[in-house]
Order: structure tokens, then sequence, then C-alpha cells
């Protein structure tokens, strides 16, 4: 699917990526110039096999070609790595957005303290702000990595690591996991996405609200369903009984563009199949298998259908 799509961290569109992609074409025009000077002195070389020997005109080349601009090069590259390695790892400035990340095998935990607010796989921040990602892992290390914002950082069981990111466009980022955490680590994607300061103030707005109730026969028994079916314990739904935390957040699933880490859409075919069998969409997967009957299904459905 479209989401999955990565593009690359040579379109910089934060901060962070800005100084990375700088770095890379630091390397790439000091290799470039390297090769061109290799390249040429062959040819000298060439020209002048066979000429006698001159020793002290071969000492210089040594020494120059071999020793001195290596020490040259690597010396420039190294301080502008370590300057830009500094700068990427400072502490986030006290305005920062402060939005928690928590790595799970295989989807993301987005949650944002201030406003009580929990969402999955998506990761919605205002552009040109600073946003400060506390980051930890619910199991085995994964790596965030959207391209075009930022470098990668690890997510660890057992410390917060903290990337600071920012949009200087608003626009939608693709990201994934950058640190092999299993089965399905290439199924593990993310998106962020950053709206202008009046659109996140409504976005962050419409995810504090608690669910919306059923307005229908069918998803009032789909409610039912959710509920006696036990989904509710690994599964949170706001103004629900359902508060489990094993899995993602459902308050709002169907703001969501996709579900099982970027795998399926939130449509409802999508759900449907996901519903049926997350096993044979996604093997490995913490979710139990089938266990509901078609009619279930169904009402399940049409109440998932209004958590938008
Ligand atoms: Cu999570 Cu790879």
């Amino acid at each position: 699917m479209e989401g999955s799509r990565l593009r690359g961290a040579l379109d910089p569109s934060g901060s962070g990526a800005d100084d990375i992609a700088a770095v890379w074409w630091l390397l790439f025009f000091l290799g470039f110039a390297v090769f061109v000077l290799v390249v040429a002195a062959l040819f000298v070389g060439v020209r002048r096999s066979g000429r006698p020997e001159d020793r002290s005109t071969s000492r210089a080349w040594m020494l120059g070609g071999g020793i001195a601009l290596p020490a040259v090069v690597i010396a420039v590259v190294l301080a502008v790595t370590l300057s830009t390695m500094r700068s990427s790892a400072q502490n986030p400035p006290d305005t920062a957005v402060e939005v928690e990340v928590i790595g799970h095998q295989w989807w993301w935990e987005v949650r944002y303290p201030e406003h009580g607010v929990v969402t999955a796989n998506e990761i919605h921040i205002p552009v040109g702000e600073p946003v400060a990602l506390r980051m930890q892992s619910a199991d085995v290390i994964h790596s965030l990595w959207v391209p075009e914002l930022a470098g990668k950082l690890d997510l660890l069981p057992e410390r917060v690591n903290t990337l600071v990111i920012d949009a200087t466009r608003p626009g939608r980022y693709p990201g994934r996991c950058a640190e092999f955490c299993g089965l399905q680590h290439a199924n593990m994607d993310i998106v962020v996405v950053a709206h202008r300061p009046d659109d996140y103030a409504s976005w962050i707005e419409a995810q504090r609200a608690a669910a919306r109730v059923p307005v229908s026969a069918a998803a009032q028994r789909g409610l039912d369903v959710f509920v006696a079916s036990d989904c509710g314990s690994c599964h949170t739904i706001a103004g629900t009984t359902a508060n489990g935390t094993t899995g993602p957040d459902l308050t709002h699933l169907r703001s969501r563009e996709s579900i099982a880490g970027g795998m399926r859409d939130t449509t409802i075919p999508d759900l449907r199949e996901w519903i049926t069998d997350p096993h044979a969409v996604k093997p490995g997967v913490l979710m139990p298998g089938p266990s509901l009957t078609d009619d279930e299904i169904d009402d399940l459905l049409a109440y998932l259908e209004g958590l938008e």
C-alpha cells in the first residue's frame, strides 16, 4: 500500500534530516573529488610508464596522496559528523510538544500525556514546532526511522530515548521500524502527519473525545460482542469498559489510515479480513485467531465503523 512507500532521507522536511542530508552530500562530493584525483593520477602514471623513475617525485605522491590527503579528508568528515551527532542529540526545548512512543511487536503506541490522547501507528504533530518523542519499547528493541524528518533512534525496553523532530512543512511522512524485531519487523510502519497549528488543535480535540456511542441496533450488538468476547482485555475504547493496553487503543480507530502496522487500511473489508483471521494476514501477531460467528463479525464491524 501507499503508506509503506519510503521516501528518501535526501528529501528532508525537518531540521534533523536537513543536517543528515548535508553530511551525506559532503561525503558524496568529497568522495567524488577523491575519485577524480585518483583517476587523474592513474592517467599520469600510465603516460609516464617506461620513463626513468624520479624517486623524490614518487615519495611526494606517496606522502601527499597516501597520508596527507586522506588525513585531511577524514578529519573534515569526522569533525562534521561529530558536530551533527551532537546537534541531533541535544535536549529538546521546554516548549517542545511531548509525545510518548512505545514500540510493540509489531505496531507503535503513541501517547499525548498532556492531552490524555492515545493512538497507534501515527504521530500527529504541529508543523514548525519541536516535538520531543520519548521513546521506549514494551518488548524487544525497535528503531524509529522517518527519513524525511530525522535520523534513526532505538526504542529500548529499559530506558527512554528522546528523539526531537520537527517538520518544516505540513504533510505526511512515512516511516518504519529500522531494527530487526522478529517475524513481522518488515510490517511495522508508522506515519508522521504534520498539521498547520489550527488543524493540529482540531485533531487533538477530536482524539480527546470518548468513543461514539452505537447508533444502530447492529452497532449496539457489536459493542456487546466486543465486551463479551473479551476484546477489551487487550484494547481500550474510551467511554466503555474496554481498557486493555496490550493492543492498540481503538477509541478513534477509523480516524486512522491503517491497522496491523500499515498492512491493511481501516476500511470495513480490511477490518473484516483482519478480525476474521489476523494470523492469516500477519503470522505471529498477538491478536487471538478466529472465534466469532459471521453474524457476530457483522455486528462488530457495524460498531467499529462508527469509531471515528
Ligand atoms: Cu520493530 Cu523492527
